[in-house]
C-alpha cells in the first residue's frame, strides 16, 4: 500500500472514494459540515435516512455525491465525538481499511486524520493511519490453498491540515512494514521457522541492506563460549540453536550501540517440565520477541534511521529430547554464574541470559530485551500493556514515552531487590523459578543478575505479542514502541 499526505480542498478531491468520519448524536465535525454544504444538504439528507447513526464500527458507502469530483463517499462511524480518544480514532482508521478491502475502489483519499484527537497532532494521526491501515489489511494465507485476500487499494492519501515534520510518512511506512514482518515471522509454524530458519532470515536482512551485517554463531561456538544456559535449552531438540547476531550500522563508526536482545523459542513445549496440551499450538510465538527485533531493525534500515543498533536473538526450541536438560541439572552461565534449572519451561531467561553477557562486549549505551517471557505477565496485566521493569529509571521512562507515543503502551512492575530471594537455590547461584508468586517480577530478577554492567530494561511480551481466539495472529508488538524509542536515540545522544 502506498500512503500520500495530501491537503487539497475537499471540492477539488478527485479520487473514486473519499472516507469520511461520522460521529454520533448529530455532532459533526468540520469535516462533514463541509462536505455537506458543498453537496447542498445532501449528505446530511442521505445520513438522515437512518443506515448509519455514527455509532462505532459501522460503515457506509454513498455513491455520486453531488458538487464533489468523488465518486463515492466511505462514511465511518466514530463513536461520539467527546469520546473520539486514541483508541477510537485508530479503530476508525481500521474499520475505514476494511471497507476499503471490501469495496472496489483501487485508490481513496481519508479525511480521518482531519478528526480532532485530544493532545495528538496531524504527524501522531498521520502515522497512526498509516499503521492501523496496514495492521488491518495485514493477512498471512502462505499456507491457505485458496489464498483470496485481495487487497484492491493500493493507495491511500492522507488528509490533513497542520503541516507534517520531516519524515512523518516515511517512519510510519516502515514501522508498518517492520509490524507485518515481525508479524509474517511469528504467525509461520515451528516446523519452518524453527532457528536455522530465523538464522537464515538474517542473512536475508544483510542482503537487502547494505547497513546490516549478520553474525550467526552456533552450537559449537557456543559451546567453546561457554554459554552453558542456551546450550541446556537448545540441546534437547533436534534443532541447532543459533545466537543471530545482527548489527545495523547507520550512525557514526564510532558511537556505541543501542542493543536489543529477542527470545527467540521458536516453540516452546516445556521440555521435560512438559506444558499442558491445551494452546500448546500457541507456543510457536514464543520467538515473539525475537521476530519484534527483526521487524525493528528492518524498519530502522529502511528508513535509515541514524544510530547504531546491535540486534542479538537468542534462537532454540525448547523440547523434551533425549538429551534434554532435566529438572534439578545445573547449567554454568557465559557469565560463570551457575543456574539450578528448577523447571526446564523457564527456558527463556536460560536463552536471554547468556546472550545479555554476550551482548556486553560492544559496550552498547543500553539493552532492551524482548521476551514472552511468563504467563503471569498475563494474569497481571492481561492483553493491552506489555510489562517493563530495568536497573535504569530514565531508560525505562525513555521506553514508556515512545509506548505512549506509538500507542503500543507498556506498564513497570517494581524490579526490587526483595525479590531475588526468591530465587534462592540449594545447590548453585540462583535457580531458575521463584515460586508462584509474582512470576513476572522473579523472571526479570533473573535476568538482572546478568545485566550489572549495563543500562537495561526488559519488556514482557507474554499478552501483547499475539492474540488468541477466532482472530488468532501476531500483533508484531513492540515494533512500533522500540522504533519510537530508537528514532528518540538517535536524536539525544543521552537518551
Ligand atoms: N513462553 C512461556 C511463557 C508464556 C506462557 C507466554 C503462556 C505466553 C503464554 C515461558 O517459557 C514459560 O513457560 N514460562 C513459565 C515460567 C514458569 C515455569 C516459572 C510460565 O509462565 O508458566
Ligand atoms: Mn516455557
Ligand atoms: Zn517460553
Amino acid at each position: 500500500m502506498q500512503f500520500k499526505s495530501v491537503n487539497t480542498s475537499f471540492d477539488r478531491i478527485k479520487t473514486p472514494c473519499l472516507v469520511v468520519g461520522l460521529f454520533q448524536k448529530a455532532r459533526p465535525d468540520t469535516t462533514f459540515t463541509t462536505l455537506d454544504a458543498l453537496t447542498d444538504g445532501w449528505l446530511a439528507k442521505q445520513v438522515k435516512r437512518g443506515d448509519i447513526d455514527g455509532s462505532k464500527g459501522q460503515t457506509l458507502y454513498l455513491y455520486d455525491p453531488p458538487g464533489l469530483k468523488a465518486e463515492r463517499l466511505l462514511l465511518i462511524g466514530c463513536g461520539e465525538s467527546t469520546a473520539f480518544d486514541e483508541r477510537a480514532y485508530i479503530e476508525a482508521n481500521r474499520s475505514a481499511a476494511r471497507a476499503l478491502n471490501a469495496g472496489g475502489a483501487k485508490q481513496a483519499v481519508s479525511t480521518l486524520p482531519a478528526l480532532e484527537v485530544k493532545q495528538r497532532d496531524a504527524d501522531w494521526k498521520v502515522a497512526q493511519a498509516v499503521l492501523a491501515t496496514e495492521y488491518a489489511l495485514y493477512s498471512f494465507d502462505e499456507f491457505k490453498s485458496d489464498a483470496s485476500s485481495k487487497a484492491p487499494v493500493k493507495r491511500l492519501d492522507l488528509w490533513h491540515t497542520e503541516s507534517l515534520a520531516e519524515g512523518t510518512l516515511e517512519q510510519a511506512c516502515a514501522t508498518a512494514h517492520g509490524v507485518a514482518f515481525a508479524r509474517d515471522l511469528a504467525n509461520r509454524p515451528g516446523n519452518i521457522c524453527n532457528p536455522t530458519y530465523l538464522a537464515k532470515q538474517a542473512k536475508a536482512l544483510k542482503k537487502r541492506f547494505d547497513s546490516i551485517d549478520v553474525d550467526v554463531l552456533d552450537e559449537a561456538d557456543m559451546e567453546k563460549l561457554g554459554m552453558g544456559a542456551f546450550l541446556a535449552v537448545s540441546r534437547g531438540s533436534e534443532q541447532p540453536g543459533k545466537l543471530i547476531v545482527m548489527h545495523y550500522r547507520g550512525g557514526d563508526k564510532n558511537a556505541k550501540p543501542v542493543a536489543l536482545v529477542g527470545k527467540g523459542i521458536t516453540f516452546d513445549t516445556g521440555g521435560i517440565s512438559l506444558k499442558p496440551g491445551a494452546q500448546m499450538d500457541e507456543m510457536k510465538f514464543d520467538m515473539g520477541g525475537a521476530a519484534s527485533v527483526f521487524g525493528t531493525l528492518a524498519a530502522c534500515a529502511e528508513f535509515k534511521l541514524p544510530l547504531n543498533v546491535v540486534a542479538v536473538v537468542a534462537a532454540a526450541e525448547n523440547m523434551p529430547d533425549g538429551r534434554a536438560s532435566r529438572p534439578g541439572d545445573i547449567a554454568k552461565t557465559l557469565s560463570g554464574q551457575t543456574v539450578e534449572i528448577l523447571n526446564t519451561d523457564a527456558e527463556g531467561r536460560l536463552v536471554l541470559c547468556d546472550a545479555l553477557t554476550y551482548v556486553e562486549r560492544f559496550e552498547p549505551r543500553a539493552v532492551v530485551d524482548m521476551a514472552t517471557l511468563t504467563g503471569a505477565c498475563i494474569v497481571a496485566l492481561g492483553h493491552e500493556v506489555s510489562a517493563v521493569l530495568g536497573n535504569n529509571a530514565p531508560l525505562i521512562e525513555a521506553l514508556k514515552q515512545a509506548g505512549q507515543e506509538s500507542f503500543d503502551r507498556i506498564w513497570e512492575l517494581p524490579l526490587l531487590d526483595e525479590y531475588n530471594e526468591l530465587l534462592k537455590s540449594n545447590f548453585a547461584d540462583m535457580a531458575n523459578i521463584g515460586g508462584r508468586a509474582a512470576g513476572t517480577i522473579t523472571a526479570a530478577s533473573f535476568l538482572s543478575r546478568f545485566a550489572k554492567n549495563f543500562h537495561w530494561a526488559h519488556l514482557d511480551i507474554a499478552g501483547t505479542a499475539w492474540v488468541s481466539g477466532d482472530k488468532k495472529g501476531a500483533t508484531g508488538r513492540p515494533v512500533p514502541l522500540l522504533v519510537k524509542y530508537l528514532v528518540r536515540c538517535a536524536a539525544d545522544a543521552s537518551a
